[in-house]
């Protein structure tokens, strides 16, 4: 008999880690998404695996693979994310990494758009839900470590601590995408967190390393209680 019990500093913990874009359908042939890789989330959901948590991994449709020893849940769109991520509470804390399309096409058509002479499409959008702000707002199964990203350009931490407020999560990781930093898409972050107790700068370092400090900070901070 093979007994897996996990250890380490987060071993007991059950964790929600949202991660990759989302797809959100035109008709059965096209959507809309994002440049999303997945590669943030992926390393957030290996490094918290590594200190002996147990991951609940909702992913879209991401371009790294997915982590093991997690628990696989893979979506589309925004609203199977919304709606995957509140099956697997509870749990004691949410990581939201995923890149979730602010918005989908309203009426998805059934059957393919064709071109029809002297005619555009018009799409109409309507809001996706903030999967965040919607589980930071949760009264009875509120992780009690809820955490966002913020991808800003110009005043990071100004618009990084407003987002904090507006969603009613914990934690903010702002990063700067500015064009020239090289961020999005490369394999170093810069992050600044953001708590209650303010910002803080991290160093540039790879999203690996990102990943190993957010997982250790999230076990002392679930172990301070
Ligand atoms: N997020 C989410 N659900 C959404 C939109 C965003 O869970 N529908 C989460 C992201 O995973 C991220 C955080 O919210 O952790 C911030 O995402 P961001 O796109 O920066 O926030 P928005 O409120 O959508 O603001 P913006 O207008 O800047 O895109
Ligand atoms: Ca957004």
């Amino acid at each position: 008999i093979e007994a897996r019990l996990a250890s380490g500093p987060l071993a007991g913990r059950r964790i929600v880690v949202t991660s990759g874009p989302t797809h959100e359908p035109i008709d059965p042939v096209r959507y809309i998404a994002n440049r999303s890789s997945g590669a943030q989330g992926t390393a957030i959901a290996r490094a918290l695996v590594a200190l002996g948590a147990e991951v609940v991994f909702v992913t879209g449709p991401a371009e790294v693979p997915p982590p093991e020893g997690v628990t696989l849940v893979k979506v589309q769109t925004a609203r199977q994310m919304h709606d995957a991520v509140m099956a697997a509470l509870p749990a004691d804390a949410g990581v939201f990494a995923a890149a979730v399309a602010d918005w989908r096409v309203a009426k998805e058509a059934t059957s393919k758009m064709k071109k029809t002479a002297g005619g555009l499409p018009v799409l109409e959008f309507a809001e996706n839900p903030d999967i965040l702000k919607a589980v930071a707002g949760l009264e009875d199964s509120r992780p009690a470590l809820v955490i966002g990203f913020a991808a800003e350009t110009d005043d990071v931490i100004r618009h990084a601590t407003e987002k904090r407020a507006r969603k009613g999560c914990d934690w903010i990781l702002a990063n700067d995408v500015s064009a020239g930093t090289g961020i999005m898409g490369g394999t170093e972050n810069a992050i600044v967190l953001i708590s209650d107790a303010g910002a803080e700068e991290w160093p540039r370092m790879t999203k690996t390393e990102v990943a190993s400090r957010l997982a250790r900070r999230i076990a002392e901070a679930l172990e301070a209680g």
